[in-house]
C-alpha cells in the first residue's frame, strides 16, 4: 500500500477514530531503550537464510520480537532454512513464522 498513489490504508478504532498508517524511518537513540520489544512483530524479507537470517536472529534475541519471515524456499525442502527456523525457535521468545512467496505473481 505504501507504494500506491490511488489507495490509502485506513484504520478506524471502536471510538470511530480514523488513523492512516505511514512508513517512516525508525529513530534509534543509542542511549535510550531499544525500540523493539516482545509486543512487536518484525517482518523480514529474505530472513530465512544467509546474513539476513543472522541479523533477524540477533535482533530477536536482543529484543524478544516475533519474526515473520518471507522467502521462496520451504523448510521441508531446504535444510538451511529448516535449521535456521529451529535456531530461531530455540532462541527464546522469538517465534518465527515463515511464509513462502510465489516465484511468479499469480492472479
Ligand atoms: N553474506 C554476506 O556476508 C554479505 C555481506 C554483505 C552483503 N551481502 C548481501 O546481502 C544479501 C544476502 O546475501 P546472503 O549471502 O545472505 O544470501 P543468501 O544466503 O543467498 O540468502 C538470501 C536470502 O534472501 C532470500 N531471497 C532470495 N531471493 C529472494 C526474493 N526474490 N524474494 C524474497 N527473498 C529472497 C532467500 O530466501 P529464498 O531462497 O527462500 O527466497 C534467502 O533467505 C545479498 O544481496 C548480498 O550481496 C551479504
Amino acid at each position: 500500500m505504501a507504494a500506491t498513489t490511488g489507495f490509502t490504508e485506513v484504520d478506524y478504532d471502536g471510538d470511530g477514530t480514523r488513523r492512516v498508517p505511514v512508513l517512516r524511518p525508525y529513530a534509534i537513540n543509542a542511549s535510550g531503550d531499544f525500540p523493539l520489544g516482545d509486543d512487536d512483530v518484525l517482518v523480514v524479507t529474505g530472513g530465512g537464510k544467509g546474513i539476513t537470517a543472522e541479523c533477524a536472529l540477533s535482533l530477536a534475541k536482543k529484543s524478544g520480537v516475533a519474526l515473520g519471515l518471507l522467502g521462496r524456499s520451504a523448510p521441508e525442502d531446504d535444510e538451511e532454512l529448516a535449521e535456521n527456523l529451529r535456531r530461531m525457535e530455540s532462541a527464546g521468545s522469538a517465534s518465527p513464522t515463515h511464509a513462502p512467496m510465489s516465484r511468479r505473481p499469480t492472479r
